[in-house]
């Protein structure tokens, strides 16, 4: 039943904001050369109530949330959180209005696996309050339904692991 509430709470949080696969891909999270995690996170848009999901081989790699200084240096110990469940596919909501830096625990960080994502919009600029465009059918729409979708797969996904 809890469970129930906290899915229709996620759905619902969702459908308003956008889900980041970090690294563009299903298997991002991944320190393979061609793969720029910092090219990939300047060109994205973070809002606050958007999300991030880290998918990657487990037996290697991990997302610990870090400060500056330690992303800079690639210092996994006394970490800010350890955002790793276990799956190899971690989501983790974007709850604050800053700078977030995450890096993989072992000695990948130094391959070039971390990632600072700048989140500094809050979500959905206001629409302007013009009359005329009142009826035009809405691109935010889709794209809300698509992101809503996308979350009940990842949704789905989880409970499949939990179950
Ligand atoms: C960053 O975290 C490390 C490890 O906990 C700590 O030693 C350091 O003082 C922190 N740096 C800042 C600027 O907070
Ligand atoms: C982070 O959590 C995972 C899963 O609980 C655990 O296996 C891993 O050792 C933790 N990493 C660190 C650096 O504590």
């Amino acid at each position: 039943m809890l469970l129930m509430l906290m899915m229709s709470a996620m759905m619902l949080n969702m459908a308003k904001s956008e889900e980041h696969f970090v690294g563009g891909s299903m298997f991002g999270w991944d320190p393979i050369p061609s793969n720029d995690l910092n090219s990939w996170s300047l060109n994205q848009h973070f809002r606050v109530n958007d999300w991030l999901y880290f998918g990657y081989d487990k037996r290697y790699f991990s997302v610990l949330e870090v400060n500056k200084t330690s992303y800079e240096n690639c210092i996994d110990a006394g970490f800010i959180k350890n955002v790793t469940g276990g799956a190899g596919r971690d989501v983790l909501p974007l709850t604050e209005k800053k700078t977030y830096y995450f890096i993989s625990g072992g000695d990948y960080c130094k391959q070039g696996l971390k990632v600072a994502i700048n989140v500094n919009d809050n979500f959905a600029p206001a629409p302007a309050p013009t009359s005329h465009k009142s009826g035009a059918p809405s691109a935010l729409d889709a794209s809300n339904i698509y992101h809503a979708i996308v979350g009940l797969i990842l949704i789905l996904m989880f409970t499949k692991f939990l179950g």
